[in-house]
């Protein structure tokens, strides 16, 4: 049996209307700054759509994009600047900065209580303790995504594939709160196959094009794909998707000379899987409508509600 969709799409649209209908009742505008360093095309759109999503809910928004030969001095100025700003709430630094930029600084300089990507030290420490804290957008969208299609998360063995500090790490540790057996694999992890085809759910993080395979999955497991990678070539396109969509990803790449892939190869994980999430739609959405969550969460605690 072919696995069934988790649609990322449709729970985003439920956080944002949740979020929405918060903002509207609490009479609050909460304020979200979004800070992009030079001209990643990538970063651009992914902070364009953070600024649209936050219009179309009701948020403040306000972009700051400044050029790729930014100091870190510079940079730390601006994020002062933000942190006094009493209009707003969030504070996001578009990843990854240009290399002249110290970004372990960067981060640590937001206020804690204005982290809304859940990077700060402060608040990666409350997280490890299980503390009220800002988590990281894109981990706990994913838990969303459980939690709305009723996976049992508790008890299950969820083995996560990637060690990231955006990624990985917190979601494993998400996952352990919920009461989640956890092992998180790595690109020195011996036999990966081994060790995923013992899971319940696999968490797909490790940034390589349709790594995990039907092989690497246990019959009724749950895969989510966190991975976002273009495919480039038809022999990629081939190998990783079937028929219909093959032939509709080969469209896109003769249009616009790549596609969107995870790091879950569909063709053979979708007859092993009882439910897997596709890409694009499915943990992408997630990533924006937490962030959403994550500026009213912010603006309700700086006004003590
Ligand atoms: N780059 C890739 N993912 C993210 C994210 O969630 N937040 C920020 N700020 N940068 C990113």
């Amino acid at each position: 049996m072919a696995a069934q969709v988790l649609n990322g799409v449709e729970v985003a649209d439920h956080i944002k209307q949740r979020v929405a209908a918060r903002v509207s009742e609490l009479g609050i505008k909460p304020g979200l700054a979004a800070v992009l360093v030079g001209d990643d095309p990538a970063s651009k759109v992914y902070v364009g759509s953070k600024v649209k999503t936050c219009e179309a809910l009701g948020l403040h928004s306000e972009k700051h994009e400044l050029p790729a030969e930014t100091t870190t001095e510079e940079l730390l100025a601006l994020v002062d600047r933000l942190n006094r700003d009493a209009a707003i709430d969030g504070i996001l630094v578009q990843m990854p900065l240009p290399k002249q930029i110290d970004s372990r600084r960067i981060l640590e300089a937001v206020d804690p209580a204005k982290d809304v990507d859940g990077f700060h030290a402060v608040n990666v420490g409350k997280l490890v303790q299980g503390r009220d804290a800002l988590v990281a957008c894109t981990p706990a969208g994913v838990i969303e995504l459980l939690d709305y299609y009723k996976i049992p998360i508790a008890g299950a063995h969820a083995v996560v594939v990637g060690r990231s500090d955006i990624v990985g790490k917190p979601m494993s540790l998400l996952l352990l709160h919920r009461h989640a057996t956890v092992t998180i694999c790595h690109s020195k992890t011996k036999d990966l196959a081994a060790i995923t085809r013992q899971a319940d759910i696999v968490i797909a993080a490790i940034g390589r094009t349709a790594m995990i395979t039907g092989d690497h999955i246990r019959e009724g497991a749950v895969v989510v794909d966190v991975g976002m990678n273009d495919a480039t070539s038809e022999e990629e396109i081939t190998r990783i998707f079937a028929e219909p969509e093959r032939t509709k990803r080969l469209e896109v790449l003769a249009k616009r000379g790549r596609t969107l892939v995870g790091d879950v190869e569909p063709r053979t994980v979708v007859e092993k899987a009882s439910w897997l999430t596709p890409v694009p739609g499915g943990v992408g959405p997630l990533t924006i409508a937490m962030l959403m969550q994550n500026t009213l969460r912010a603006a309700e605690m700086r006004r003590g509600l």
